[in-house]
Order: structure tokens, then C-alpha cells, then sequence
């Protein structure tokens, strides 16, 4: 590891402050897990192992306080990780701990291979269609990269408090519950993620946000199937995986293979999406298939999964989402029957495979 000297000098703070019950430091107890150095930002990250965040309050503290001492105009953050493998006692087969979200009934996770085809888009419409039939819906984005719901629901302006128990709250638009790492970090700093930071941030995304009673979360993952698909899957019961795809054969290569993760980590899959799937012309109503059409469907028989539906590439969609007004989020418009029907077969599922 290339050591900055304010690496060098976050460490040597830390190599005074001693562990839990014990007589060394927690850079020699391997507490010490990650440093992660943002221009305005010091991220480390401690690996409490069975321990309780509770135990830790104290040195969380101390860390804070004595990394402050080194440079007052960075913010600091401590956060915890836990990746200790337990045995699963019928199978004796290590098992990642999964988070137990009470209050959520059921978690969606909406991919796609391929980075663009509309994710983010469909997963705020699908949201706002959903809260609609009456749902209480929340969204996290797992986008850790490259957020961008804060963004398409218009509150990028807003910062998050926290609640008493310490917990961060949701931003509420529209209805929806939103958490997005967009939220809480300085957007204009360039930020190096790591891996095991992308899992810690995921992790807590879930486990410190006060996500209260919601009857679906959906979680706009980001492209491909990297760190977060795999932390996502491992740390949470998902109720199930929606793929969207263009019609591409490019785009269609990709969701296969991302299909084929999730049935992998035996994640039941909705369905399939085929977004930007035509164009209706608004003058004459003439529907064109710009990047052909119907692949996705293709894949869904091969595959043997649902396919949900098509949304049509239409300027408004991308209008309104730049403008941060999801364009469901507007009444009387023909657009919205295509998310309703995606809605309605992902409740069908729900109620089959009810978790609650
Ligand atoms: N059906 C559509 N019609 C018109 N524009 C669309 C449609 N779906 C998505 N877009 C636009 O395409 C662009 C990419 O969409 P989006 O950000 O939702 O994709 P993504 O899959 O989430 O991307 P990433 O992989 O980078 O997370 C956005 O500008 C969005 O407004
Ligand atoms: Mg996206």
C-alpha cells in the first residue's frame, strides 16, 4: 500500500488509542480494517468482529476526536465492519450474517449488466407506480459510484438528519423514502472507493437508515455484477431481482449474465424489463423500433423468466428525470400503464412469494 504521510500520520493516531478489553492498540488488534482518504473526507473503517457497535461507542469517539487534531477542515467518519463468517448449523456451510431489517417486508433489487439502460429511471417510476396501489415504498440507492436518485427525485439540495437512536432518516419525495450515498457526501469531491468500503457504506446504507414500516424497498443497484450485487445479496433476505435491459444484443448479452448471478446466489428473479423498447411518435402515433425490439422477451423464454413489460423511450421521461420530477410522479399521462403493469405483476409475485 502506498502510504501518504497523512495516511502515515491517521495511523500513528490511531496506534494510541487501545483496543476493547485488551492492552494493544487497534491498528495491532487488526480492529483496524481500512483508511479511505477523500479530499474533505477521513474514512476509517474498524472491523468490531463479534463486538457490538454499542461497545465501540467509545473508541468511535476517540478516533474522531484525535483524528480531528491532524486536519480540523476534514470531516471524519468511523464506521464499522463485521464480515466474521458464521456456520450454518444444518449444512456447515460458512454463511455471510445476513441484517435484519424489521420494518422492511420485502427488498427488490432492480440490475442490469449493462451500465444505462435505464435502471435509476425505471426503478423511481416503479417506486411512485407502486406507492400509488398503495404501498409504502422506500429507495436506496446502491449506486455507490454513481448516484443519481437524489438527483432524479429533485432533492440533491437536501441533507439528512438523524433521528434519537442515532439513525439517519430517509428523505421522504413524492411519498418515497430515499437514501442515496448522493446524500451524504460532498458530490463535487472525486472519491477512490475500495472494495470492502463500497461494502461497509452498503451496509450501513441499510443498517444506520431509519427506513421505519415499508411494505417494498427497491434498490437501484449499479451496473454489472461487482461488489455491490454480491454484498447486497449476501448481507439481505431479497425478495427478489428485476433485470432491465435494451434491446440490444450488446445489452441483452449482459443481462443474461446478470441474471445468471442472481440465480447463482439463488435470488429469485421478477422478471425482465426491455426499456427504450420503441418510440411512439407523438404526431402520427407511429411506433418505431429504434434499437429493434422484443429481445428481452426472447431471453425471458430462454431463461424461463417472467417478463414484465416494455417501456417506450420517450424525451419526456429523460426530460422530466433530469429535471427531478420522475414523470409518473404526473398525473393523466400515457406512460404510466407501462410501469402499472410492471407494478402489478411485481405484486402478483410478492403475494405468491410472500417473506412476511
Ligand atoms: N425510457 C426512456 N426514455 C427516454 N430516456 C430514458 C428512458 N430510460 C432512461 N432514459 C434516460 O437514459 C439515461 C440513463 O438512464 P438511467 O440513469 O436510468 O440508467 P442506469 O441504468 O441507471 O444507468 P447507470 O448504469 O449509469 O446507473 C438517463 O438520461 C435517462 O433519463
Ligand atoms: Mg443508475
Amino acid at each position: 500500500m502506498n502510504k501518504t504521510s497523512l495516511e502515515k500520520k491517521i495511523i500513528n493516531v490511531l496506534k494510541n488509542i487501545t483496543d476493547l478489553n485488551s492492552d494493544v492498540d487497534i491498528v495491532k488488534s487488526g480492529t483496524l480494517y481500512d483508511i479511505g482518504i477523500q479530499k474533505n473526507l477521513i474514512t476509517v473503517i474498524l472491523d468490531i468482529k463479534n463486538k457490538q457497535p454499542s461497545d465501540y461507542e467509545e473508541i468511535k469517539k476517540l478516533c474522531n476526536s484525535n483524528l480531528l487534531k491532524i486536519d480540523r477542515t476534514k470531516n471524519i467518519n468511523i464506521v464499522f465492519t463485521s464480515e466474521n463468517l458464521k456456520k450454518d448449523s444444518n449444512t456447515s456451510k460458512p454463511q455471510l450474517r445476513k441484517i435484519e431489517l424489521e420494518g422492511i417486508k420485502n427488498i427488490i433489487v432492480i440490475a442490469s449488466g449493462k451500465g444505462g439502460v435505464g435502471k435509476s429511471t425505471i426503478t423511481n417510476n416503479l417506486a411512485i407506480s407502486m406507492s400509488k396501489s398503495n404501498l409504502k415504498v422506500g429507495i436506496l440507492d446502491a449506486d455507490i459510484y454513481g448516484p443519481s436518485q437524489h438527483k432524479m427525485l429533485g432533492i440533491s439540495h437536501l441533507k439528512p438528519s438523524k433521528n434519537k437512536d442515532g439513525k439517519i432518516n430517509t428523505i421522504v419525495k413524492s411519498g418515497i423514502k430515499c437514501m442515496s450515498i448522493g446524500l451524504l457526501i460532498d458530490e463535487d469531491q472525486p472519491i477512490i472507493w475500495r472494495g470492502p468500503m463500497v461494502q461497509t457504506a452498503l451496509t450501513q446504507l441499510l443498517k444506520d437508515v431509519d427506513w421505519g414500516e415499508l411494505d417494498v424497498l427497491l434498490v437501484d443497484m449499479p451496473p454489472g455484477t461487482g461488489d455491490a450485487q454480491l454484498t447486497i445479496s449476501q448481507k439481505v433476505n431479497i425478495s427478489g431481482a428485476i433485470i432491465v435491459s435494451t434491446p440490444q444484443e450488446i445489452a441483452l448479452i449482459d443481462a443474461k449474465k446478470g441474471l445468471n448471478m442472481f440465480k447463482k446466489v439463488e435470488v429469485p428473479i421478477i422478471g425482465i424489463i426491455e426499456n427504450m423498447s420503441f418510440y411512439l411518435c407523438p404526431h402520427c402515433n407511429t411506433k418505431q423500433e429504434i434499437f429493434d425490439s422484443g429481445g428481452a422477451q426472447l431471453v425471458a423464454n430462454e431463461l424461463k423468466v417472467p417478463f414484465l413489460g416494455k417501456i417506450p423511450l420517450d424525451i419526456d421521461i429523460r426530460i422530466k428525470s433530469d429535471e427531478g420530477k420522475p414523470i409518473s410522479t404526473l398525473s393523466d399521462i400515457k406512460i404510466s400503464k407501462y410501469f402499472e403493469e410492471i407494478t402489478q405483476k411485481t405484486i402478483n409475485f410478492l403475494d405468491k412469494n410472500k417473506l412476511d
